[in-house]
């Protein structure tokens, strides 16, 4: 038997929607538009991509079971509102852990070595001959990295960290006693951690603790010479902020995969700096860890709809 459900988006990758075929009939959930002869038959939402899902949508559906999302963050969908409502929701983690750290250091190098700079440089007609004094970049190998936000991926960044001979400080919510040990990262508070590290990478959870986490304040704390990542979620980082303190130079460079809002229009004045590097939320975009978390999502909305525990369930 098919099942009905609502998708945010009817241009699903083909995995997904390969692995939906027969068990599941797709509608595209359209607000007040949506089919109502539908809404008491839908047990199952699949969400992809990161539209606001609120109590408001939640209540249109009042035999909704399970909201199953695509990606681990689910700062988009409103749990507290979900689990007052006896709806599941569920997530990917774990899966991505690797291909997040992975897209961190390639952001890393890309701005400490002039990868982006150095792409273009190749290509255009300024590249004659061969100079060793032009678009020196700065080392990362053995140099301090600060991570915030010590889950399971900021675990897989230090573990990078510590095969590029780098030092580790680590800042979040509490002490991880056992990651201390593992990977020899040593707890900093924030302030500390921005003074002494050499790149500074972001992958905390959006929260309201966490909005706006770096502002101008703690920009200013760090070095001349560091570079910001962000690999978490754009609301992280104040972006004003972020750019007065690129085109003043109170850092070297930033690069990021996410930004508030995302995209940024078109014209910001962020997207006009050569010191900025910027990726469109490529996190875990690698085809195999991509896989994963399809099989993942279209698990937990499966056994959502049959009222049974999921895999990942954020509540
Ligand atoms: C995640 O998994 O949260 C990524 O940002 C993709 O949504």
């Amino acid at each position: 038997m098919s099942l009905p459900i609502f998708v945010n988006t009817l241009t699903l990758p083909q995995n997904i929607l390969d692995l939906l075929k027969d068990q599941c009939t797709l509608h595209l959930w359209q607000g007040e538009d949506s089919d109502a002869a539908l809404l008491n038959t839908v047990a199952g939402f699949l969400v992809y991509g990161h539209p606001k899902i609120d109590a408001a949508i939640m209540d249109r559906i009042p035999n909704l079971r399970v909201i199953s999302n695509f990606g681990v963050g689910v700062d988009h969908i409103n749990v507290v509102d979900a689990r007052a409502r006896g709806i599941a929701v569920g997530n990917t983690p774990n899966l991505l852990n690797g291909a997040v750290a992975d897209m961190a250091f390639a952001l890393m190098l890309a701005a400490a070595r002039n990868v982006v700079f150095g792409d273009r440089f190749a290509r255009g007609p300024e590249f004659t001959h061969y100079d060793p004094s032009i678009n020196l970049g700065l080392d990362v190998q053995g140099t301090t990295l600060g991570i915030v936000g010590l889950g399971k991926i900021g675990q897989a960044i230090a573990r990078r960290g510590k095969a590029f001979d780098m030092p580790i400080l680590y800042h979040n919510r509490t002490r991880n006693p056992q990651a201390e040990a593992e990977l020899g990262a040593t707890y900093a508070t924030l302030p500390e951690l921005l003074q002494k590290a050499d790149y500074v990478v972001l992958i905390t959870p959006l929260t309201p603790e966490t909005y706006h986490i770096i502002g101008r304040e703690q920009l200013r704390m760090m070095k001349p010479s560091a570079i910001l990542v962000n690999i978490a979620r754009g609301g992280v980082v104040d972006h004003d902020a972020l750019l007065q303190a690129l085109q003043e130079k109170w850092i070297h460079a930033a690069a990021i995969d996410v930004t508030e809002p995302e995209p940024l229009p078109r014209n910001h004045p962020l997207l006009q700096l050569d010191n900025l590097v910027i990726t469109p939320h490529l996190g875990s975009a690698a085809l195999q860890t991509r896989q994963k978390m399809a099989e993942r999502t279209v698990n937990n909305l499966l056994a959502g709809m049959r009222g049974e525990a999921l895999l990942s369930q954020v509540v």
